[in-house]
């Protein structure tokens, strides 16, 4: 295995976490004996060869950092076969056998395709905050960022509980409820949008409406920016116009990617990065390492992507319970 090199990457929309799996990436790879380098910018940074050495001092101190220390980035150049190529050619140029990649969907399906046109080496990684990836139940990132919802949720609602007010606080996740459902589950929210699940609107001014009623003025309305119904504003502007509901709009956006990972982040961060090594060690490729019943698996690429996650209704029901 001696003089073995690897590279590592992190693509797509940064996660925290991120730097923790690619800490144990160097930190197991030297442990394997291997020379471990790292793609800045993603897959953009192979397409125009901007490796760098990655050693252990270059990863220490990294762990509780959010965002990627060798950044991440949506490369357009390598949605094209050619720019697939011209990174699996430097890939090879530099000697490198083996490619880590920490990524969502988008950056599996480049991996997969890399891999099949070009017989690179690639074993993935699931980093995203959405928790949208088919074949495992964990993903870097998707912890923290629910958290981060949930104490934005909880500041939100002492400024509603004091003014008496309708809040619709949008949280992340383009085709994916899960940061919604379970930071508005743990944030008490009274209703929650997601796309898996057709909007009712005028179900929810009836509910508002009969809350009314009964001495209920303030709301927390929880949506997730990919609703079926359009996300906050036009929430906010359809209870206006439908029955003249006043709310107030919060979009949290970008807060829900950085920050400091937690403890369960780092842990599956490290738990991918180590598997992930092991995984080129023993010359498995085109698989991402995932969770399933506590225990990693191996999903091949192909089905990572080419298989939507299934919607698991329980949570959904949970909620109708609890507003
Ligand atoms: O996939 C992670 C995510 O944060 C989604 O929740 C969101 O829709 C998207 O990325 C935003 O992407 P960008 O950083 O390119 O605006």
């Amino acid at each position: 295995m001696a003089d073995k090199k690897i590279c590592v990457l992190t693509s797509g929309g940064d996660a925290p976490g991120m730097n923790a799996c690619v800490r144990a990436v160097v930190k197991c790879g030297e442990k394997r004996g291997l020379e471990v380098y790292g793609a800045r910018r993603g897959y953009q940074g192979l397409i125009e060869n901007e490796f760098i050495r990655l050693e252990r001092s270059s990863v220490s101190n990294i762990i509780q950092k959010g965002g990627s220390i060798i950044v991440s980035s949506r490369s357009e150049y390598f949605f094209k076969e050619d720019g697939r190529k011209t990174a699996a050619d430097n890939l090879r140029n530099m000697g490198i056998e083996g490619l880590i990649v920490i990524g969502g969907n988008g950056s599996m399906t480049g991996a997969y395709k890399m891999m099949l046109e070009n017989g690179t080496k690639i074993v993935g990684v699931p980093g995203t905050i959405d928790r949208d990836i088919w074949g495992t139940e964990e993903t870097i990132g998707f912890n923290t960022a629910v958290n981060t919802a949930l104490e934005s949720i909880d500041r939100i609602r002492d400024t509603a509980e004091a003014m008496e007010r309708v809040f619709i606080i949008e949280v992340m996740g383009r085709h994916c409820g899960e940061i919604a459902l379970i930071s508005g589950i743990g944030g008490g929210a009274d209703a929650v949008m997601i796309p898996e699940v057709k909007t009712d609107i005028d179900e929810l001014i009836h509910d508002i409406q009969e809350g009314s009623k009964q001495g209920k003025k303030t709301n927390l309305i929880v949506v997730a920016e990919g609703d079926d119904f359009g996300g906050a504003h036009k929430v906010s502007m359809a209870l206006k116009e439908r029955a003249g509901i006043k709310s107030w709009v919060v979009i949290l956006g970008y807060v829900q990617r950085g920050g400091t990972p937690t403890a369960i982040d780092r842990y599956f961060a490290s738990v991918f990065g180590v598997a992930a090594v092991d995984t080129i060690v023993e010359g498995m490729s085109g698989v991402m390492v995932g969770w399933q019943k506590d225990e990693v698996k191996y999903i091949p690429l192909k089905d990572t992507f080419s298989n939507k996650k299934p919607f698991d209704p329980h949570d959904n029901e949970l909620l109708e319970l609890l507003t």
